[in-house]
């Protein structure tokens, strides 16, 4: 697997990554979603430098201009609910994309050390030859990146794939690298340090999915 850590000093980057950990500001659950929209937007866009192209031209009004196009259709896949404003910034720039949703949460069984995860709600198109982007905003462990993966091989093997994720621990990181081949590439914005017993990246951001979309 190929691993792309796309966090330097020097980029705008920073700024959205550092208001989604920060505590007094992720609670503006708009500026929240935004930031991650954002993201999910500059990740799209290094994305895009590996993908192949092909030559096409297009019509002006005063002559003809030639350019390149994705030679390959892309699905995006995101793991709900936390997935969505990640998507949303793919969707902004791969916006011909098809695409797939799956819900997978994490499930304490007897050994509470262990979590399983279950794949409940799947929609997916056919992935055959197709460049996949599977998003995921948090990569804890990286058990539901796999999970999700294994769930989607019914739908064709895909030509190559990307795994997407903003804040990731190195054993998620780690584990991914382990478990995906060589066809795989990895693009993540940030890289912590720890997880928690409960499966949070410290100092990560909290839970994703509830500063998206939950209570306040
Ligand atoms: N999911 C989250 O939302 N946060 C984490 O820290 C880990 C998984």
């Amino acid at each position: 697997m190929h691993i792309h850590n796309i966090s330097t000093e020097n980029s705008i980057l920073n700024q959205f990554i550092a208001e989604i950990r920060d505590k007094t500001i992720q609670k503006d659950s708009m500026r929240f979603r935004r930031n991650i929209e954002r993201i999910g937007e500059i990740l799209g866009y290094e994305i895009s430098k590996s993908l192949s192209y092909k030559s096409t031209s297009v019509e002006t009004p005063l002559g003809t201009s030639t350019t390149f196009l994705p030679d390959s259709e892309i699905v995006l896949c995101s793991i709900l609910r936390a997935g969505v404003p990640l998507h949303n910034g793919l969707l902004n720039y791969f916006d011909n994309a098809e695409n797939a949703f799956i819900s997978a949460y994490r499930h304490h069984k007897e050994n509470p050390e262990t979590f399983e995860i279950v794949v409940e709600y799947l929609a997916c198109p056919s992935l055959e030859g197709k460049t996949l982007i599977l998003a995921d905003p948090m990569l804890a462990t990286g058990q539901s990146m796999l999970a999700t993966f294994e769930a989607l091989k019914p739908f064709g093997t895909p030509k190559e794939v990307h795994l997407i994720s903003v804040i990731g621990a190195q054993e998620g990181v780690d584990f991914v690298n382990k478990n995906f081949d060589d066809n795989t590439h990895l693009w993540i914005a940030a890289v912590d340090k720890n997880l928690n017993d409960k499966g949070y990246i410290i100092p990560g951001l909290g839970d994703a999915g509830d500063l998206a979309f939950g209570e306040k």
